[in-house]
């Protein structure tokens, strides 16, 4: 630790000084002043949290992995075409710090997730709003930030004494929380370990994860040569009132101007995500039911079960961003889905339309049975005349272009017209 080594030297020579001059007083002084240059800022602090694979029980695992800052802030572990190892599950689930534990849900992008507001309640609506995690459990990025060091099939460490505990054996994380927290933070663990999660949420809430620089954001910024005419149909198609249905739950800024779109109204629906059986195999074993593995999403949380949530918001969870998705799959919360053409195609399946796509291209098979069928948003899926293979192609086209430019050379190669 390049950095503390440095201050040691400062502090030592300025104790010289004091010996020298015997004038106390004005010396403190500068010391102080020397430790708040030396010392790191809550980001500064967080983005080595971030990184810092000593946070997990076998050291081998960080919030990084799994929200990979090379690529699109998601678990790129399984794309063996970029440097990955491969998965059990084809990325569709996380392995934990013991490379064996399948987590329950496919991890979503940490990239634009600051935008998310505090999980509530919004009754003019009568909808959940906003939270972290696909069921909106952790209230914010400082709650999510204390969940995955602790999770069994994370980073599993045992506590969050644990956890800091390591921190405390790396002197600049030392010294950098006493001269951002107090010299006292160390006396009461817990919350030390709320401000781990500070500092790792004040990273996560920089221009790291938000950088708008897409070719849509360039188009938005005037470049009217940013997007290609299939591109810009496809962006007319997604934001068109009576045509294709995406706006509906994708759309948060429904100016036409607006130029920082989110593409989530920060909203929870059920759109029928068919089960992923193949995973839930893999993690519970071929006899598995998948009836004993239903998931809940917001009805699943026992902490608003019961008031205002009733058994209509049943299989809910978040609109995820569509930033960055050409390079963040597989798709949706369980990662049933492994290319954008998929889930496009099954959005025309539950059009309520009879659009033709009656198989999942991928198995080849009918679609899977959802996890809760009896709450689906047939109204805000319906689209009066599906999305045939041309809509579809657009749509496509237009969506790989959320791509924020450092990840553009992750994004699959096109494919030629239908
Ligand atoms: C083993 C993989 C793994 C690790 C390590 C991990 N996460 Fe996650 N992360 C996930 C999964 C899976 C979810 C979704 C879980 C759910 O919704 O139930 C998630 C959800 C999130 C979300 C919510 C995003 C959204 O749109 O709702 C954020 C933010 C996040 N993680 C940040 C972190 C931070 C910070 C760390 C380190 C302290 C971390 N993650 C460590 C897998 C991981
Ligand atoms: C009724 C609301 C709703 C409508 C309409 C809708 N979506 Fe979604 N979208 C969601 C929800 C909710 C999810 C996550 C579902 C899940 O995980 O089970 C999702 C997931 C996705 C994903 C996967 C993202 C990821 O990171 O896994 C893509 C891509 C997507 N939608 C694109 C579209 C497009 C394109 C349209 C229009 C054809 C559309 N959506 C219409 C609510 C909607």
């Amino acid at each position: 630790m390049k950095s503390t080594k440095m201050k040691k030297i400062v502090v030592s020579s300025v104790a010289i000084a004091v010996l020298m001059l015997g004038c106390e007083e004005s010396v403190k002084t500068v010391v102080e002043t020397k430790e708040v240059e030396k010392s790191l800022s809550a980001p500064q602090l967080g983005e080595l949290l971030y990184k810092d694979r000593t946070l997990s029980l076998h050291q081998n695992m960080a919030c990084a992995t799994c929200h990979d800052l090379e690529h699109g802030f998601v678990d790129a572990r399984f794309d063996s075409a970029h440097g990955g190892i491969g998965n059990r599950v084809d990325g569709a689930l996380s392995e934990g710090s013991d490379n064996f534990a399948l987590g329950g849900r496919n991890a979503p992008s940490a990239g634009y997730a600051k935008f998310s507001p505090e999980f509530h309640f919004n009754t003019n609506e009568s909808r959940h709003v906003g939270g972290q995690f696909w069921d909106g459990r952790a209230k914010d990025l400082q709650a999510q930030a204390k969940g995955p060091f602790l999770d069994t099939a994370e980073m599993m460490m045992p506590s969050a004494e644990a956890v800091v505990d390591r921190v405390m054996e790396n002197d600049l994380y030392v010294e950098s929380f006493k001269t951002l927290y107090g010299s006292d933070i160390f006396e009461d663990k817990d919350e030390a370990y709320e401000k781990v999660a500070q500092s790792v949420a004040d990273y996560e809430s920089s221009e790291v994860f938000t950088t708008y620089s897409s070719r849509y954001d360039k188009y938005k910024d005037g470049n009217d040569s940013a997007l290609s005419n299939l591109e810009k149909e496809g962006m007319l198609l997604f934001f068109a009132n009576d045509n294709v249905s995406c706006k509906n739950c994708h759309q948060l800024d429904e100016s036409p101007t607006a130029k920082h779109e989110l593409f989530t109204n920060q909203m929870y629906s059920n759109i029928g995500t068919p089960q992923n059986i193949s995973a839930l195999k893999v993690k519970f074993g071929d006899a598995m039911n998948p009836a004993d593995h239903i998931d809940h999403g917001l009805f699943g949380r026992s902490d608003i079960a019961d008031f205002n949530i009733t058994a209509a918001q049943d299989g809910f969870v978040k609109t995820p961003t569509l930033r960055n998705v050409a390079v963040t799959g597989p798709y949706m919360s369980n990662g049933v889905f492994s290319d954008l053409q998929t889930v496009l195609e099954f959005y025309d399946h539950m059009s309520g339309s009879n659009g033709d796509h009656p198989l999942n291209r991928e198995t080849g098979e009918a679609w899977n049975a959802p996890d809760v069928n009896t709450t689906i948003d047939t109204e805000d899926l319906k689209i009066a005349d599906g999305m045939n293979d041309a809509k579809i192609h657009a749509i496509e086209a237009f969506l790989r272009t959320l791509t924020d430019e450092k990840f553009e050379y992750l994004m699959p190669s096109f494919r030629a017209a239908p």
